[in-house]
């Protein structure tokens, strides 16, 4: 069991959501949080919620590198990283724009892939420390109506398996777990507040609408709360544990997605299974 108390947490889409309460859920294990975001209101609002057990905020904007790497310079001792900051923009997948596919690719993929860069190296210098990346379910089954995200978070689930990998060939004592979970009432699926200008929507159909209507009402109503999700964070990191799977009721869809790739026979909609 690891123990987190003094230790220092660096977390990433933390003025909201899942990233403000695994920093409050890591805050009461003792620890003391970075918090990065590019919403100042929301990194203002977790601060002072974090009180004493903010080490400091700084706005970040996870797509670029340089963010990532002057966010990391600026802590003493990394122990744990969260590359958790996320965005969720709907489409089938010809409907999307290039926009759309640039925005979320470097959010959701590059901010992972730019986390684990800027980190990595300095807990493994260390000797000690873990790495929480944030995926999905749909990191482990592919929903239709969301390519593009699916795109990312599965790139995510094989980035933080790699990883793993990767530190383990190397006897490095850094832990590595990917996070999968399914709807959750946060802001996510109004992430289209953090869209940068430039990178424009492309066609909204009104199948895309309706999936859009769906998320929200799926998200709103989601049973476990980010609190309940950061607490299996915190669980999980104790005890080195890879695969964060919350929502257990999606196994099944997952091993349906397993069963089809086997028998080599066309994916079953995972949204559809009884
Ligand atoms: N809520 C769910 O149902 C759910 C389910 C599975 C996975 N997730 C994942 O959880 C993670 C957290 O999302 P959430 O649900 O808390 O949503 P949220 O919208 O409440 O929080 C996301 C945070 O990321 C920040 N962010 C967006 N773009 C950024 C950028 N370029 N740089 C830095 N920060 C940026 C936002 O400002 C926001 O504070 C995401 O990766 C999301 O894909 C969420």
């Amino acid at each position: 069991m690891k123990d987190l108390k003094g230790k220092t947490a660096a977390i990433t889409g933390a003025g909201s959501g899942l990233g403000r309460a695994m920093a409050l859920a890591f805050a009461r294990e003792g620890m003391k949080i970075a918090a990065a975001d590019v919403d100042q209101k929301g990194l203002d609002e977790t601060g002072s919620l974090l009180g004493d057990a903010s080490l400091f905020s700084m706005r970040v904007d996870v797509s670029r590198e340089s963010d990532l790497q002057e966010f990391c310079r600026r802590i003493e001792k990394p122990w744990l990283v969260c590359n958790n900051a996320g965005v969720s923009p709907l489409g089938a997948v010809w409907e999307n724009s290039v926009g759309d596919w640039q925005w979320i690719l470097n959010v959701n993929l590059w901010g992972v892939i730019h986390g684990v860069r800027a980190f990595t190296p300095r807990l493994i210098a260390q000797g000690e420390g873990h790495i929480v990346n944030t995926a999905s379910v749909a990191g482990l089954i592919s929903p239709p109506g969301s390519g593009a995200y699916n795109v990312t978070k599965h790139a995510v689930v094989a980035l933080s398996e790699s990883l793993h990998h990767d530190l383990r060939e190397r006897h490095c004592a850094v832990g590595v777990s990917v996070l999968c979970p399914a709807y959750v009432p946060t802001g996510i699926s109004a992430s289209e507040r953090n869209r940068p200008a430039g990178l424009s929507r492309g066609v909204v159909s009104e199948a895309t609408k309706a999936k859009e209507a769906n998320l929200k009402k799926a998200v709103a109503s989601g049973r476990l709360t980010a609190d309940d999700v950061a607490k299996a964070v915190v669980a999980a990191v104790k005890e080195d544990r890879f695969y964060i799977l919350t929502h257990p009721r999606i196994k099944g869809a997952i091993q349906a997605r397993m069963e089809d790739i086997l028998a080599e026979r066309a994916p079953r909609d995972p949204l559809r299974l009884g």
